[in-house]
């Protein structure tokens, strides 16, 4: 566990860049820092290796203060991972990884034998360990900087906007392997972003910081979205909130009902006869597209009679999931799928709307805050 107790930091040239600022980090879960640039979060976050000495207040990990350890070994227990990944040129991606192992004193065998785990262990082809930092992808370069960063098997990892310099697909990749290499490892993390959904996203918990190095609030990522502390907070968490809620809320009470549905390869004969949409399936019951209404078929069905379908919605998952099916859906009726992509039924959009809002009222009347 990290606690920050009342850090504060003014630079020789007088800016304050962390202003009396207390927040404790639980072991093994992520904590993310957001806020506007200039805020304070990378300062706050190297107070914890020792590259920054707070001017007054302490730091303390598993209960002592940083000042009493050597900042050396201090930093051998922190993986540290930085924006385009920080990694040495001139070095193949399996070097860059091993030189920790090699600090720790393995020999270089089996330094490069834990570098090819560990790189493994990010998703990356084995292959891939003979290159130069060059030639990788933004992406494959901040894997490399993660398996470095991991490779002392630190409890603490600190990570400043380690995914901001690539594209938003793999960004979303990138996100979904560390929440499962989190599932796995348990590490303690601090996490630096811009980006509130990048923070909603990962964080158990979300440090909200202002310009001039005050936190604005500390939250659970739905308490955050349900009750933003101030104007600030409001305005940084984004008009849409409410629907980015919805991430948050469990499926219970989604009951899809069954739409008319129709096979591909299947003629004008097998088109129900109720006029309406009519979803057509595969033979392995997976949805390929809608069917207008009174629509008749050419032939035997193909995908190209077909008017694409919206997102789809997987069982259990949460209900912004099941609303953006909905709305997506050109039928308005949002697919509903089983974990392996085989149709379950549908749902509107109402349906969904409605189930929240019953939802919201017996949270009302439990006498909790909507
Ligand atoms: N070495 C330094 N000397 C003087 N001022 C500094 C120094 N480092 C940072 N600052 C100032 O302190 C404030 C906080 O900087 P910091 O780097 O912690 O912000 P940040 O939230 O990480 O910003 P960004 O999102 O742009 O990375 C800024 O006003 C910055 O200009
Ligand atoms: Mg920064």
């Amino acid at each position: 566990m990290i606690e920050f107790q009342s850090v504060h930091k003014q630079y020789g040239n007088g800016t304050v860049a962390v202003q009396d600022l207390s927040l404790t980090v639980e072991a093994g879960t992520i904590t993310v820092l957001v806020g506007p640039s200039g805020c304070g979060k990378t300062t706050l976050m190297r107070m914890v290796n020792r590259m920054i000495d707070p001017s007054s207040g302490s730091v303390l990990l598993d209960g002592t203060d940083i000042r009493e350890r050597d900042p050396a070994r201090l930093r051998r227990g922190i993986g540290y991972v930085i924006q385009q990944a920080g990694l040495f040129p001139h070095r193949t991606v399996l070097d860059n990884v091993a030189t920790v192992p090699r600090l720790f004193g393995n020999s270089r065998r089996d330094a490069r034998r834990r570098a090819a785990e560990l790189l493994e262990r990010v998703g990356l082809p084995n292959d891939l360990g003979k290159r130069y930092p060059v030639q990788l992808s933004g992406g494959q370069q901040q894997r490399v900087g993660v398996a470095r960063a991991l490779a002392a098997d630190p409890p603490v990892l600190l990570m400043d906007e380690p995914f901001s310099a690539v594209d938003p697909v793999v960004r979303a990749d990138l996100q979904d392997e560390l929440l499962r290499l989190q599932d796995e490892l348990g590490k303690t993390v601090l996490f630096v972003t811009h980006d509130i959904d990048e923070a909603i996203k990962l964080g158990d918990r979300v440090a909200v910081l202002r310009q001039g190095g005050y936190l604005a609030q500390y939250a659970a990522p739905d308490d955050l979205l349900a009750e933003p502390a101030d104007d600030f907070v409001t305005s940084f968490v984004g008009r849409d909130r409410g629907y980015r809620r919805l991430s948050f809320l469990d499926s219970q009470g989604v009951c899809p009902e069954q739409a008319d549905t129709i096979r591909i390869g299947d003629t004008s004969a097998d088109v129900p006869s109720r006029a309406g949409w009519v979803l057509a399936l595969d033979h392995e019951r997976r949805p390929r597209g809608w069917l207008l209404p009174d629509a008749t078929v050419d032939g035997q069905l193909t995908e190209n009679q077909l008017l694409a379908g919206g997102s789809l919605y997987t069982e259990g998952t949460s209900l912004r999931g099941a609303l953006d099916a909905a709305l997506s859906a050109p039928s308005g009726l949002g697919v509903v799928v089983d974990a392996d992509g085989a149709y379950v039924g549908v749902v509107t959009a109402r349906h969904v709307l409605d189930l929240i809002e019953s939802r919201r009222r017996s949270v009302t009347t439990e006498g909790a805050v909507p």
